[in-house]
């Protein structure tokens, strides 16, 4: 967990290529709350994050950068669009809503934690709840019962898939509107309401994943996971906004969306100074929030953000264009690269795809130059390359054939888009 900033960097390298200032700056960011967390009390109440901007064109690693830091470190994480606080018809723009989010991912965090490790004392009651529940509804349906015979299958894993009425906690609960967002009274007033049983017909898997959450909830003791989840939002939470390029309007623009977009921007800034936001676990402070800012920044200049919030954002990266050899790196060498992806997904259907070095020259080439002469979507246009490279393999797989070793060279690549372009032409004509 308390990894150096170099070590950061390491892990983030094996998912994206390049970018390495933006990599040291959040590296850099994410230590210091470590450092932080070493110091005395009062000194570090006065230290608070130094929030991020990244600059960049579509499709560089800005957000897979920040989702590969937030799984990294373990750390309560949530990602939000700016932009979807403009929307037309926005009630109240409800922008502290993304702390509960967050607080709520905390909680989950927690609770998965704690359930993990009680989940061995539980299993014994959760076995003899399936046991029964397998003997009734075998009973039921006048099939022959020996409990004994019904536990050793279980344990053996025989009876995962068998179709088993069982009582489980009733899950849906009463939604009510008051003026606007749906709230789920029934989790407001968790504990408050009767839990109610029901009878469900569910395989015996879903039935012992859905007993063994029950069982742990029962067990852990609720305000612990709370105040702890409460504990490591603020301290440890880390807000990604995207899309922050569109919340702000032109310099002295004075249209009605570029005031809409300023009021956006005054409504988050309260969050990002530090505030508190009442939660349904308890308050949380936001002051020590880690906030990752992101956009492309075309039209609007991070200067033309209102000054208060500039200034909470003290770190600017910018993100580089990917180039060729980017490229074709992030074709092979990233540990979920697109060329594995598609390699593992055909060889469900006895394909088993290899790509030659000279292949993965043509793709980047071609990912690289339209990008250039059309639209600039960055990485993005691999995954569009390499869709329309696979497809006619993809269709005409089927696991009835046997192991079939296809390798995918610069001829391939080439006379598959020259097909493509044929079919183009041919469209051409017939329009
Ligand atoms: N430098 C990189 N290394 C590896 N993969 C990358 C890189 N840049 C982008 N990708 C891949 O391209 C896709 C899009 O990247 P991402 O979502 O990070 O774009 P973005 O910079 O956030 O763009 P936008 O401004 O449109 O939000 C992802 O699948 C990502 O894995
Ligand atoms: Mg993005």
């Amino acid at each position: 967990m308390n990894l150096t900033p170099r070590q950061i960097v390491e892990e983030l390298d094996k998912y994206i290529i390049g970018q390495s200032k933006a990599k040291r700056a959040v590296a850099i960011a994410l230590r210091n709350r470590y450092r932080r967390s070493r110091l005395p009390k009062e000194l570090r109440e006065e230290i608070t994050p130094k929030n991020i901007i990244m600059r960049g064109p579509t499709g560089v690693g800005k957000t897979e950068i920040a989702r590969r830091l937030a799984k990294l470190v373990g750390a309560p994480f949530i990602k939000i669009e700016a932009t979807k606080y403009t929307e037309v018809g926005y009630v109240g723009r409800d922008v502290e809503s993304m702390i509960r989010d967050l607080v709520e991912v905390a909680v989950r965090m927690v609770k998965d934690e704690k359930s993990h490790e009680i989940e061995a004392k539980v299993s014994p009651i959760v076995e003899s709840k399936l046991i029964d529940a397998i003997c009734d509804t075998r009973r039921a349906s006048d099939i022959a019962v020996d409990k004994t015979i019904a536990t050793e299958d279980l344990r053996a894993g025989k009876l995962e898939n068998e179709q088993i009425e069982v009582s489980v906690l009733d899950s849906q609960r009463p939604m009510v509107a008051i003026g606007g967002p749906e709230i789920n009274i029934g989790s407001v007033f968790d504990g408050l309401l009767p839990q109610r049983h029901k009878k469900r017909r569910m395989s015996v898997q879903r039935a012992r994943e859905l007993l063994t959450s029950e069982e742990c909830d029962r067990i852990i003791d609720k305000d612990n996971v709370y105040a702890e989840a409460i504990r490591r939002t603020e301290e440890e939470g880390i807000i990604f906004i995207d899309e922050i390029d569109k919340i702000i309007g032109k310099a002295g623009g004075s249209n009605n969306q570029d005031v809409s977009r300023e009021g956006v921007q005054r409504d988050i800034l309260p969050i990002v100074e530090g505030s508190t936001v009442a939660t349904k676990y308890g308050n949380v402070k936001t002051d020590f929030i880690l906030f990752i800012a992101s956009g492309a920044f075309h039209v609007s200049n991070i200067e033309d953000m209102i000054p208060e919030l500039q200034g909470r954002f003290p770190i600017r990266v910018d993100l580089d264009n990917l180039t060729k050899d980017d490229f074709k790196r992030i074709l092979s060498e990233p540990k979920n690269s697109v060329t594995l992806q598609y390699a593992s997904i055909l060889k469900v259907d006895n394909i088993d795809l290899q790509f030659t070095d000279d292949a993965l020259d043509e793709i980047a080439e071609m990912a690289a130059t339209e990008n250039e002469t059309s639209e600039n979507i960055g990485a993005r246009r691999l995954h569009t390359i390499m869709e329309s490279l696979l497809e006619d393999i993809s269709f005409n797989a089927s696991d009835e054939m046997p192991m079939t070793t296809v390798k995918i060279d610069r001829a391939y690549v080439q006379n598959a888009f020259k097909e493509t372009k044929k079919k183009f032409d041919l469209k051409k004509f017939i329009l």
